[in-house]
This record gives structure tokens, C-alpha cells and sequence, in this order.
């Protein structure tokens, strides 16, 4: 999207909103058969959240294990939950609205939103509104199930497992302490069954140290572009001890450009194959830091490397889906990454959360790590290294403990992956996935969320 456009859509959806939102707004629609809803909730003055809620054609009663319910969170941040992650990942239908196999509806109810407010289909009325942290952004979605959840038995039955993907695995973490917090005040109904993240960008030091020499063994680097990448990682390491966290972004960015050119261009979400954007690549080396900052924006935000395109899937979000779902306002724009929620996020970006995931493990919740082997932005030797760093009391076992390989179905003899538990830590290695783990790998990844979510549904195949 170009600047320009960008900021008289802007200007127009603005307009737009002040006169049709005027003194409070709710809205939400179902299908006929109630299998789907969704609808916005104002989380604040001026702020308005959009959800899509799927319920599974598949579920079974167990009162041994009761249906679980997933919130998938994009990344980002400013990328959109309702469209790339439902219709590129995990949803029952494609971006050609054909039924997808692997949808994690076959084991789950599925709640998508756009998160923070101004991703997608969500919209602010005034910049003011977007959120600057991930607290902001946990709060925001805490009085979203607030609304949801409070005065919906059927909803409080069902577990809830926050499932994150790249930078929403920060908001994952912050959301399940909010969500705890809630609970215990009894402000919140709802059962909180864990945390899944997925390729998260827990603790952006850690990724930008596990780039170079990851790069270097799997001979995309060579010794002078790591020795490079290296110096750049260690001024952000600087930068983040001096709480410089604007900085650090920056750093970081050009960080990717530096590793991108000494590369030829490796691709940040599987480090097999190349970027595809060679030219784009190059031609950011010459523009301003906020220019290049949009350009590689790209990294954290699922995006049109996925099976459609960016046109197909604008297309689907604006004309087609829009159409379905009736209440989207007119001067709201769905677009894949909303630079606004990208950029008021910036003092944020590259703060860890690894305090966070201790709380969560202190507090007995499960958590689970999942990572794809190929993942370059949030590798799994990044993930790996925060894990080490934990305070947890469970940490030396988990760490000393054998692995076990995963296959998909019974005649299958191809190592899928490898997991460990211990205690309320799980983490799964996910071979052949780059940064997109249900897309590179559908089956093990259903296979694996099932078990995360102690689905009554058993997954074989
Ligand atoms: C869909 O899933 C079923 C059951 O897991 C499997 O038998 C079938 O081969 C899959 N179909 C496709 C097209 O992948
Ligand atoms: C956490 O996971 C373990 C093993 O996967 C399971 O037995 C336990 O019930 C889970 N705890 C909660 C609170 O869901
Ligand atoms: C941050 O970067 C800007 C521009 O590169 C620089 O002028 C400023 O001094 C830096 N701030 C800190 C605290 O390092």
C-alpha cells in the first residue's frame, strides 16, 4: 500500500466513523445455523475490535475432556488475525474458499480477531487510540472476552488456549497474566487451559544473536557477512541494556538489511529458499530508516510468500468477505499489515517477554513452544537460548530430559518432529516448517494442537 493512499483512506475512514459510531456502537451477526459469529466490541472510547468466533462441526461431548477453544494471535505486529491466519493457516476455508483438510476446526472451536485495535477489519476512530505496548493490547483483548465470555455459559465450558504465531506470541503471554488477573477478580468467566507459541518473538536479543551463526552453518552467511552481523546484534544488545528501545528497532532493521545482502537475499521464514523481493531488498539499503522500516515490516507479519498472493487475498477481504459479513463499516479498509498498529508499537517491538512465560510457568499454566527447523526470524536456536534463561525451578530437568520423534499417522515413518514435556512446559520441534508451521506442515501441526488443547478428538493421520 503506498503512503499516500494509505493516509487519505485514512482521512476518509476517520470521517466516516465520527459520524457513524457517534454515542457507542455494537454490532454482531451470525449464520443462520449459529456455526459462526462475529461482530465488534468497543474495548474503549473510540477503539473497535472485530472477532469471528467458529464453532466446530466436529465437536463431541467428554466430560473427561471438555471442547476446547483456541484464540489464534497474529503477528505483526498489525497483521491480520481474520485474514491471514484463517484463511492462509488454520481455517476451515482457503483464500479460494475451498474447505481446508487440515482446519484446526477438526479438534477446536476457532476465535479470530484482529488484534491490536486498527488491525484489519478493526479500527480506531482517532491514531490516539492505537496501543504503544503489549500491556495496552492485553487489556484491549481481555475486556474483548470480558464481552464474549461473561454472559455465555456454553463459551465457559470450554477451555480457552491462547495460540500465538510471531509476534503474537507477546501478546499471548500478557493476555493469559490479564486474563489470570481478571479471573482472580472475578471480573472474568472463563477457564484459561494454556498458551501455545508458535515461531514467537519471546525475546528479540536472543533471535538477532542466533542469526548469524545459524546462517553460517547452513552456509547462507559466509565468516565477514556473520562477523557483520554479529557487530549489528551486539549494538542492539547495547541498545536494549540501555533501554534504548526505539533504537534497537532500528538497529534491528538494519540488522535485516545487512543479512540480507550478504546472504543474496535468504528468506527471514525458511532459510531454504530466497526472498523473492531481491530488488525491493536493495533498493531499501538506500532509504530513510522509517522508509526501510516499512519495507521490512514485512518480517514479523504472515504475509503474500503464502499460497494466494496479496491481491487474492485483498480481494477476498474486501469484496467477497466483506459481503458476507455485512456489518464491516464502509470506511474501513482490511488490509494484511496496518502500519499505523506496526509503528505505534515501535518503543515496544524489541522488549523481551521472557519474564512473562516465568509468571505463566510460576502460576502452573501450561505453556508450549513450537518452532519450525527452517524459521530464520524466530529461529528455534533463538528460541532455544530464552528458554535457557528461565527462572523456572522445572528448567534443569526440562532441559536433561530425552526427546520424543513424532509421526503423522500409524504407517508413517518419516520423523515429523521431535517433543518434550515437563511438568507445564512443552516444547515441539517441527521438521520441515519454516516460519509458518500449520502451513509448511498441516498434518503434525493438527496432530499437535490436539494434544496441546487435550482435544477429545484423537488425531492418527
Ligand atoms: C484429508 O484428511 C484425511 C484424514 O486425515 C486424509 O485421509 C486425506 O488423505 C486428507 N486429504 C487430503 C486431500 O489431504
Ligand atoms: C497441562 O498439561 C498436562 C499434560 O499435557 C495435563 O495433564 C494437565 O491437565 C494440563 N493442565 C491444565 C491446567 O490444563
Ligand atoms: C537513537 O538514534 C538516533 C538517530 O540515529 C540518534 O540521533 C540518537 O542519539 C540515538 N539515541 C540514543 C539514546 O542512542
Amino acid at each position: 500500500m503506498e503512503k499516500f493512499s494509505f493516509l487519505i483512506q485514512l482521512i476518509l475512514s476517520i470521517l466516516a466513523f465520527s459520524s457513524l459510531f457517534h454515542g457507542g456502537f455494537v454490532s454482531a451477526a451470525r449464520t443462520k445455523d449459529g456455526s459462526e459469529q462475529w461482530g465488534y466490541i468497543q474495548v474503549r472510547p473510540k477503539a473497535h475490535m472485530f472477532w469471528w468466533l467458529y464453532r466446530s462441526p466436529h465437536r463431541v461431548e467428554d466430560p473427561s475432556k471438555p471442547w476446547p477453544i483456541i484464540l489464534w494471535l497474529q503477528g505483526g505486529p498489525g497483521s491480520s488475525g481474520v485474514g491471514i491466519g484463517n484463511f492462509q493457516e488454520i481455517g476451515p476455508l482457503d483464500t479460494e474458499l475451498k474447505p481446508r483438510n487440515s482446519t484446526w476446526l477438526r479438534v477446536a472451536d476457532l476465535l479470530f480477531v484482529e488484534n491490536p485495535v486498527g488491525t484489519g477489519y478493526s479500527f480506531v476512530e482517532d491514531e490516539k487510540e492505537l496501543v504503544k505496548n503489549d500491556e495496552e493490547a492485553a487489556t484491549d483483548l481481555t475486556t474483548l472476552l470480558k464481552a464474549l465470555f461473561n454472559r455465555n455459559a456454553r463459551l465457559q465450558k470450554c477451555p480457552l488456549y491462547i495460540v500465538a504465531e510471531s509476534y503474537g506470541g507477546k501478546y499471548a503471554v500478557t493476555l493469559a497474566l490479564s486474563t489470570l488477573k481478571a479471573i482472580k477478580a472475578g471480573k472474568l468467566k472463563l477457564q484459561l487451559g494454556g498458551v501455545a507459541l508458535g515461531d514467537s518473538w519471546i525475546s528479540p536479543e536472543d533471535f538477532v544473536f542466533s542469526w548469524a551463526p545459524l546462517l553460517k552453518d547452513v552456509s547462507r552467511l559466509d565468516d565477514s557477512g556473520a562477523k557483520k552481523a554479529n557487530s549489528i546484534a551486539l549494538q542492539i544488545k547495547r541498545q536494549l541494556a540501555a533501554g534504548h528501545y526505539v533504537n534497537a528497532t532500528y538497529s534491528w532493521i538494519e540488522l535485516d538489511g545487512i543479512i540480507s545482502m550478504a546472504s543474496n537475499f535468504v528468506d527471514f521464514y525458511n532459510f531454504m529458499l530466497d526472498s523473492g523481493r531481491d530488488s525491493i531488498s536493495a533498493m531499501a539499503m538506500a532509504l530513510s530508516k522509517g522508509e526501510r522500516m516499512k519495507m521490512y515490516s514485512r518480517y514479523l507479519n504472515s504475509k503474500s510468500l503464502l499460497a494466494g498472493g496479496s491481491d487474492d487475498i485483498n480481494t477476498l477481504m474486501n469484496v467477497v468477505i466483506r459481503e458476507k459479513l455485512k456489518i464491516i463499516p464502509r470506511g474501513v479498509v482490511w488490509g494484511e499489515l496496518s502500519m499505523s498498529v506496526y509503528s505505534a508499537l515501535e518503543g515496544d517491538f524489541m522488549k523481551p517477554r521472557i519474564n512473562e512465560v516465568d509468571d505463566l510457568l510460576a502460576e502452573g499454566v501450561n505453556v508450549t513452544i513450537y518452532n519450525g527447523q527452517l524459521d530464520v526470524i524466530c529461529a528455534t536456536k533463538g528460541a532455544e537460548a530464552w528458554v535457557k534463561k528461565l527462572k523456572w525451578d522445572g528448567l534443569k530437568r526440562f532441559l536433561s530430559m530425552d526427546r520424543t520423534p513424532l509421526y503423522c499417522g500409524h504407517e508413517d515413518e518419516t520423523t515429523r518432529g521431535f517433543t518434550k514435556s515437563y511438568k507445564n512446559l512443552h516444547f515441539y520441534w517441527i521438521l520441515g516448517a519454516g516460519h509458518f508451521v500449520p502451513v509448511d506442515q498441516p498434518c503434525i501441526s493438527l496432530k499437535m494442537v490436539a494434544d496441546i488443547t487435550h482435544s477429545p478428538i484423537v488425531i492418527s493421520s
